[in-house]
């Protein structure tokens, strides 16, 4: 028998005698200690948060069984977990968050509220997180996003409000977000976006606006986004693509795939500053083909 082997049997003997049970609390499958046997990464499945170790970096927390009260995400919830750097919290029926709720994990890195029933989001819940990378409230309710409301994300690079309710994209919904990379809004009923909404995200890359209920891109919505390079329009009801509405841009990736233009947008596409681009113009209304100087358009039928 291996020496570290040897040194596990005799620890296992030892709590068996003594009678130590095994510190991870009953509702977690999955409980990884550090060297000095504190608890640091959790998965577990109906738990109360507040009752696990406030060692824990990692933890994902689904399924709740009993309502939150006033299905508020509550600031005693994290109360101590100030090692926190990962933390998922899914299925736990969160309805609203309630204030400063996670400005005791300074240290967090990303924040996953996916598939809860969040209706809104302000501002003062995302005081303190200085630090996170990558947000994402994904099958929730978010009806609007609401000014500044993410003003205190400075390090923020993945933003994702997948699947919710949101109707329409106002002037300052997303200012302040000045390391943003990804944004990803599909499969909302987003009808109408302010023309300045995208103006402050310079350094944005990625913009997933797929399945909503656009009808048109306006003039200047997506000029001068410098670092911008897909843009994703899928499944939109769009007819009107103001040729101005590119000017400055430099996409690599154009997808319009289902929508309702009907005419080539020559000039749109000819306002969009790169040479390597290609355009998904699939399942639209275009029946007079005319030519293209650019390196890859799919039309289709
Ligand atoms: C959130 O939306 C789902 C699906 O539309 C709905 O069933 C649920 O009742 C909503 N929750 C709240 C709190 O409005
Ligand atoms: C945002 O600010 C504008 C004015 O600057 C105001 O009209 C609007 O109601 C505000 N929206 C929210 C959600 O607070
Ligand atoms: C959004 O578009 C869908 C079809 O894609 C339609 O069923 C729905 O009524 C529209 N909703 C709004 C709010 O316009
Ligand atoms: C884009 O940038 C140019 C040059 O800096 C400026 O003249 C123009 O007003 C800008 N357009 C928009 C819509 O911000
Ligand atoms: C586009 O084509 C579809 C199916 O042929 C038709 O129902 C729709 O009215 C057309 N839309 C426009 C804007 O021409």
């Amino acid at each position: 028998m291996e020496i570290s082997n040897f040194c596990v049997f005799v620890l296992m003997l030892f709590f068996k005698l003594v009678g130590v049970s095994s510190p991870c609390p009953a509702e977690c499958l999955t409980c990884d200690l550090n060297k000095q046997g504190e608890i640091i990464v959790l998965t577990c499945t109906n738990v109360q948060i507040q009752t696990l170790p406030n060692t824990v970096e990692d933890l994902q927390a689904k399924d709740l069984n009993i309502i939150l009260p006033f299905g508020r995400f509550d600031m005693y919830i994290l109360n101590g977990k100030s090692r926190l750097q990962r933390l998922e919290i899914n299925n736990y029926h969160i309805t609203s968050l309630y204030g400063e709720c996670f400005k005791g994990c300074p240290g967090l890195l990303t924040l996953d509220l996916s598939n809860n029933e969040i209706m809104i989001i302000e501002e003062v819940n995302f005081a303190g997180l200085g630090n996170l990378n990558i947000l994402n409230l994904n099958q929730n309710n978010v009806t609007t996003i609401g000014n500044f409301t993410f003003r205190n994300l400075p390090a923020l690079k993945i933003l994702s409000i997948v699947g919710n309710k949101l109707t329409s994209i106002l002037k300052d919904d997303f200012t302040g977000l000045v390391k943003i990379a990804k944004i990803d809004l599909q499969h909302n009923i987003i009808k109408h976006i302010n023309t300045e909404a995208f103006h402050s995200l310079q350094t944005l890359e990625n913009l997933n606006l797929q399945h909503n209920n656009l009808t048109g891109i306006a003039a200047g919505v997506f000029s001068n986004l410098t670092s911008l390079r897909e843009l994703n329009l899928q499944y939109n009801h769009i007819i009107i693509l103001d040729p101005t509405s590119m000017v400055g841009t430099r996409l690599t990736k154009l997808d319009l795939w289902q929508n309702q233009i009907s005419e080539v947008p020559t000039e749109f596409l000819g306002s969009i500053g790169h040479l390597g681009l290609t355009v998904n113009l699939a399942k639209n209304n275009i029946t007079n083909i005319r030519s293209l100087a650019f390196n890859s358009v799919v039309l289709g039928t």
